[in-house]
């Protein structure tokens, strides 16, 4: 019998994906409830031939060097800012991800901490809980209307596009900005402006680009003084794209109404500020938490780690 690759996996997976993966795999995966460092992740790597990793997983130059059988990293999500591209060229590394099975539970979160943000839904909750409420009031907790207001999304990829078609039924007006404009256009009835236009007309901005050095940190003090004093920011795409201080600074001195946030600068850890800023709705990472995503997610990064070793394209690539 020939001997089967070995398979590193960085997380406990679904047991249906793993028993597919160790059909054609020697399978090792973390069955902890805690991430490996980087360290670890390297003594653990350096005899696999693939590598299943999550976008908290570190791939870089210091982890290809210690991983010389390594031909395949399979990442179970869409981003892969996490891994150095350049580096796995460099080593004749394929690299695979999983676009599209996330695309619609994601924009269904933004949407959540749209709303939940714009009508103050945390806040509120937190004050009910605390025994506070004493009375029906006319001012109580007014938040932002979504009904024909005007959207904006930055980046509109796939994620973007979804979110936008969900903004008909709220007979929003849509604006976006990407690098460049959207084919789907038309169909979206979304309207390409400068990103500084999109930021100062829209009453809620919702980022959906992806992270790189030229993302990082797309709002900040500048780009939040454009907004207008009741708008509410979602971020649902990744962490530091929005400069997590600038943000909290901004809302703790009402120079915009609310956020909400799935995504942070250095998670798991939160700048504190952001826990005692007002109008804020925090989630941890969950934009494509639904099961269906998430399996669905985690059986593409299988189908990729498959087709590699059966040496057929892979279903999902990422052009190194
Ligand atoms: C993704 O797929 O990039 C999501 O952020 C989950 O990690």
């Amino acid at each position: 019998m020939v001997a089967r690759p070995k398979l590193l996996v960085t997380r406990r997976i679904f047991p249906e994906v793993l028993e597919r993966l160790e059909a054609h795999f020697e399978v090792a995966s973390n069955q902890d409830d805690e991430e490996w460092s980087a360290e670890a992740l390297r003594a653990r790597v350096s005899d696999c031939e693939a590598l299943f990793v999550v976008a908290s997983d570190r791939v870089d130059a210091a982890l290809l060097g210690a991983a010389p059988k390594l031909r395949i990293v399979s990442t179970g999500s869409v981003g892969y800012n996490h891994i150095d591209l350049a580096a796995c060229s460099a080593r004749g590394v394929v690299v695979g991800n999983t676009p599209d099975v996330l695309t619609e539970a994601t924009a269904d979160m933004a949407w959540t901490l749209l709303m939940a943000a714009a009508r103050r839904v945390s806040e509120s909750e937190r004050w009910l809980r605390d025994g506070q409420w004493k009375r029906w009031a006319f001012d109580q907790f007014l938040g932002a209307d979504l009904f024909r207001s005007t959207l904006g999304i930055i980046g509109m990829g796939r994620i973007g596009s979804a979110v936008a078609r969900r903004a008909r039924g709220f007979e929003m007006t849509v604006l976006y900005s990407n690098r460049s404009r959207a084919a789907n256009e038309a169909e979206l009835g979304a309207q390409f402006v400068p990103r500084d236009e999109l930021l100062a007309r829209a009453d809620h901005v919702v980022l959906v680009l992806p992270y790189s050095q030229a993302t990082h940190h797309t709002i900040g003090e500048r780009e939040l003084a454009l907004m207008k004093p009741t708008a509410t920011l979602v971020n649902i795409a990744r962490g530091g794209i929005v400069d997590d201080a600038a943000l909290a600074r901004a809302l703790e001195e009402g120079r915009i109404a609310a956020a909400g946030l799935d995504v942070y600068e250095n998670e798991p850890a939160l700048n504190p500020a952001l826990l005692d800023a007002p109008g804020i709705v925090l989630t941890p990472h969950i934009g494509s938490a639904t099961r269906s995503s998430r399996v669905g997610m985690a059986m593409l990064a299988a189908d990729n780690l498959i087709a590699f070793a059966e040496g057929r394209p892979l279903p999902a690539p990422v052009r190194v």
